[in-house]
């Protein structure tokens, strides 16, 4: 079965980023000259989703004007004969009708954010792709698909135990190639009471019934709705496995991982790879 909706949750506050991210959403916010969440997008669209559903909040226009015509700014491109810049603003347009947003009213939590986009899914297994986990290389979502044989499935990578509570942390069963059987799941453990290091990473397909779940899911870490205490209470109802993708993830809600991300990203760049090195090795 195909994967054809995928759900952006972009209600967050981004206070990580504040001043950058007061009127500006965090998804918004660059790495070289691309909005971290158009890399989302795009992401999902190699994946061959078709159906792109954002939950937003207050203050996240920004992300619907992103992903819609300006007609003032495509006819200036056009009498000036910028073609290149035309075609890169035309080229992002999705068939109209295929972008829908929601409103999360309340910054409740992932899980609640998750359950927000509940009717516009129906009942199909979907993707969940968190903007601020930024994936260079292999399209993460597109190999966690072409591994995905039904069930619930989660981004994984190993990272250091005193790591372990920023992130939703599994217990392993079976170790098979990529695929990682979750016999356990637990969000943001202290070191000493992590099952493992493997991390959940922001890629999820998850079935409907995790929406049924969370409609009484009650609060877990930080006092929100979290999608990891969902996904777990499926363990044992419906396959689930963890893929550690082959990409690198830059953490773009952090300022280092960002930063580092801007790196990676404009050293994978022709006209900014050489004039960088020169620059950074005047720099060290
Ligand atoms: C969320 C999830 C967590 C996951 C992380 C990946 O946490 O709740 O399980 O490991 O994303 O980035 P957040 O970073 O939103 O606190």
């Amino acid at each position: 079965m195909k994967i054809r909706k995928a759900i952006f949750p972009v209600g967050g506050l981004g206070t990580r980023f504040l001043p950058a991210t007061k009127a500006l959403p965090k998804e918004m916010l660059p790495v070289v000259d691309k909005p971290l969440i158009q890399y989302a997008v795009e992401e999902a669209a190699a994946a061959g989703v078709e159906e792109f559903i954002f939950v937003t909040g207050r203050n996240k226009s920004a992300i619907e004007d992103h992903f819609d015509h300006s007609t003032e700014l495509e006819s200036a491109l056009l009498v000036k004969g910028k073609d290149s810049a035309l075609q890169t603003v035309q080229a992002m347009m999705k068939p109209p009708g295929s972008v829908s947003y929601v409103r999360q009213q309340e910054p409740a939590g992932l899980g609640h954010a998750v359950w927000c986009a509940r009717n516009l899914i129906g009942s199909e297994p979907v993707a969940v792709l968190l903007a601020d986990d930024l994936i260079l290389g292999e399209p993460a979502l597109k190999e966690m698909c072409e591994a995905w044989n039904g069930g619930n499935m989660v981004a994984t990578m190993n990272v250091e135990a005193e790591r372990t509570s920023s992130y939703g942390i599994v217990t392993p069963g079976e170790i098979n190639g990529n695929l990682i059987e979750v016999t356990g799941l637990v969000e943001k453990p202290n070191p000493e009471d992590a099952p493992s290091t493997i991390a959940i990473v922001g890629r999820y397909i998850i079935q409907p019934s995790v929406f049924t779940t969370l409609s009484t899911q009650s609060k877990g870490a930080g006092g929100e709705i979290q999608l990891t205490d969902a996904l777990s209470s499926e363990i044992g109802k419906t396959p689930f496995f963890g893929y550690q993708f082959s990409g690198t993830r830059f953490d773009c809600g952090s300022k280092l991982g960002f930063l580092q991300a801007n790196l990676a990203y404009a050293f994978q760049r022709d006209d900014l790879k050489e004039p960088l090195q020169k620059w950074l090795r005047e720099l060290i």
